[in-house]
């Protein structure tokens, strides 16, 4: 059996690094037809570690991430998407793995560690933060998938979910899966820069382009995009690593000879910003306007999309019993069976 699990926090709109880092690898995957099961999941409960004080957003983004999957053509026929938090078999399964972790062996996890750096946390760590990692692979455990794919800064706990499956199955006999981690090919696809040149495309930094952006929005974005500040004028050389404009190109254009060509007219002098941001808007609406016209259908039709969310929870959750069952055989703590 071939099993995926993927999932995402809902703490926003889902933008072009989501894309390219791992949306689009999802859809490729769904439609290879090489997988017996794919879950997708609404990791709210992951959320809520930092976000306890705003449920309803955390609620109202369930429905974009949910509108985000659909429209890039995620297909609840073949893929089964749902909430995280409406499957209590995972918290079951995360309170005995809980039990094979150490508190610094969570501390020691380079995301969470990131993390905490980032929202200066200090001393006021949220304990459910902090373990967000073991049930992570609660997520992954309860569904036997063996193939997560993910963005490069999951490794981190694809690892921790390997060394939990390790010493469950040491401790308990081969009950859990242990799962591989599958990351984008394309090295930028890794890490998408933000459209100012920042490292990152991210919500935080207000540097993205929404996967929801309308045609206005995004040719702005494309105008005031980061270039390189010593290409003043047309006939210069210009630089192109570090120019987004054409690191953008090597994500999403799929005629790699124009773009090499471009490249190296750019580097030589006499093509100008205007052009290529011309040539990178038409390639990004090009992937933008089927995706645009699917989220419209969608949109105007929310409770469809809550409907394709609780069918996939139900099927969700039946898995999840299952391994459930399993494991607490497994530790024989099934008294009353
Ligand atoms: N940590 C992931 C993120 O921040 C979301 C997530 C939760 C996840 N559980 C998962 C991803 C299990 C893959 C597998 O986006």
């Amino acid at each position: 059996m071939k099993i995926i699990l993927t999932g995402d926090r809902p703490t926003g709109k889902l933008h072009l690094g989501h894309f390219v880092g791992s949306l689009r690898e999802r859809v490729r995957l769904q439609n290879s037809g090489e997988f017996d099961k794919i879950f997708i999941m609404a990791a709210d409960a992951q959320a809520l570690t930092d976000h306890a004080g705003t449920p309803a957003a955390v609620r109202e983004n369930i429905l974009n991430v949910a509108l985000d999957y659909l429209s890039v053509g995620i297909d609840p026929k073949k893929s089964t998407i749902f909430i995280q938090s409406q499957i209590p078999e995972l918290f079951e399964l995360t309170a005995y793995y809980l039990n094979v972790v150490t508190v610094s062996r969570l501390e020691r996890n380079p995301t969470v560690k990131n993390e905490i750096a980032q929202k200066n946390f200090e001393s006021s760590i949220p304990a459910g933060f902090l373990c967000y990692p073991v049930s992570q692979a609660a997520d992954i455990t309860a569904f036997d998938a063996n193939i997560v794919p993910v963005g490069e800064d999951q490794t981190p706990m694809l690892e921790q979910t390997r060394e939990i499956v390790r010493k469950i199955n040491e401790l308990y006999g081969e009950v859990l899966v242990e799962p591989e981690i599958l990351l984008p090919k394309n090295k930028i696809c890794c890490r998408l820069p933000g459209v100012d040149g920042k490292a990152k495309m991210s919500k935080t930094l207000g540097n993205c382009i929404y996967l929801s952006d309308d045609s206005k929005t995004v040719a702005e974005k494309v105008r005031e995009m980061y270039t390189d500040p010593l290409h003043i004028k047309v006939s210069d050389p210009g630089h192109i690593e570090g120019n987004v404009v054409f690191t953008y190109l090597d994500a999403f254009c799929e005629d790699k000879k124009t773009v090499e060509e471009m490249k190296e007219h750019y580097q030589r002098g006499g093509l100008g910003d205007v052009k290529v941001k011309k040539f990178l808007l038409e390639v990004l609406e090009e992937i933008l306007n089927p995706i645009r016209e699917r989220r419209a259908e969608y949109e105007n039709n929310p409770e469809e999309v809550w409907k394709i969310l609780e069918e996939g929870t139900l099927t969700a959750r039946e898995k999840a019993s299952e391994v459930l069952a399993r494991l607490k055989h497994a530790m024989k703590i099934d008294y009353f069976k």
